[in-house]
């Protein structure tokens, strides 16, 4: 039996409903040489910002119990190497390319956005609005994220909506109490599909020296221990907009993206776990084709967002 495994986000067609979480996959090059990662249905580079960045200072990694704190700070090499050095790597392969952005101010937002369309740098723009590691957390009552006011995320999206007519996918923080809000906002504000969850704060501490493990305090936690949260939070929010929604959060395996799309994912991201498995993304997709098969699903559509509940 031939499946279909196709989606679309906007006017924009993935091939199958598997891409990876910016951040955790670079700009795809180290990962070719485990697998053709055009296989995927989109490759998500991490986030770009107008200048490079060269992130926190170190320590800014920490494992934890069935994941991992990271407080990167978004270091990238910026939007004009990405366009000049990386996106040719990527064209070339053939990829689908979701080009995820961040900026400073609302303005740094839409002229990334309006630079990537115009050098066709991306088939899609995912607007980082949930970073959690790029604000002194000494004053995080002050700084919020964007991504926590839905107010701002309507703010936000409907002035990058204004610059480019790229599929705009907003990704959205779970460091709230309500997530529909956000997405609701995103939604009428002119997005095409939101993206969650990013990582939620947390912190460790080294109880020898009495201090935080990563310099930045704080950092953002990810991997299999955010995925119960994670999958409720992608159900109530494919219940509540009609826009696709892209999950993620501690997909390891062919079951755990499966969860997601019965959840109501339409695309289902891989993140941290390629750091351990760097073959995840592509045993996810082989697996979720697997599990159509033997369900009898003609179209990857079908399973998504059929949970049954009695
Ligand atoms: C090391 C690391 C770097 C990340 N960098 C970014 C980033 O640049 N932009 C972004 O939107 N999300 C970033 N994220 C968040 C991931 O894209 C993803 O939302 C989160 O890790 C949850 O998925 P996971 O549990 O599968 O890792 C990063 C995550 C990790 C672990």
């Amino acid at each position: 039996m031939s499946v279909s495994l196709m989606v679309k986000i906007g006017n924009l067609t993935l091939k199958n409903p598997v891409t990876v979480a910016s951040g955790t996959f670079g700009y795809g090059e180290e990962f070719s040489e485990y697998f053709d990662i055009s296989q995927l249905g989109a490759i998500t580079v991490k986030s770009l910002t107008l200048k490079p960045r060269l992130g926190n200072p170190p320590p800014r990694i920490v494992e934890t119990p069935a994941g991992m704190l990271n407080a990167i700070g978004l270091q990238n090499v910026g939007i004009e190497k990405y366009l000049k050095e990386k996106l040719p790597f990527l064209r070339d392969k053939g990829c689908t390319i979701i080009a995820n952005i961040y900026g400073t101010n609302l303005e740094e937002y839409q002229l990334l956005a309006e630079m990537l369309e115009k050098e066709n740098g991306a088939d899609a723009i995912e607007v980082n609005l949930s970073c959690p590691n790029v604000h002194d957390p000494r004053f995080r009552n002050k700084c919020p994220l964007i991504a926590q006011s839905p107010e701002w995320v309507g703010r936000y999206t409907a002035s990058v909506r204004e610059k480019t007519s790229l599929p705009l996918i907003i990704k959205l923080s779970p460091n709230v109490t309500d997530i529909i809000e956000p997405a609701i906002s995103a939604e009428k504000s002119g997005a095409d599909a939101v993206s969650l969850v990013n990582t939620f704060l947390g912190m460790s501490i080294d109880i020898r020296t009495r201090r935080p493990k990563l310099k930045n305090i704080v950092g953002g936690l990810s991997g299999p221990c955010i995925r119960p949260i994670a999958l409720r939070m992608v159900w109530e929010v494919s219940k509540a907009v009609n826009i696709p929604v892209i999950g993620m959060g501690g997909i390891c395996n062919p079951e755990d993206a499966i969860e997601f799309l019965i959840a109501g994912a339409k695309v289902v991201a891989v993140g941290s776990y390629v750091f351990r498995d760097p073959y995840a993304p592509i045993r996810v997709l082989k697996g979720i084709e697997q599990y159509c098969i033997e369900h009898g699903a003609k179209d990857v559509n079908e399973i998504v967002g059929s949970l049954v509940i009695q």
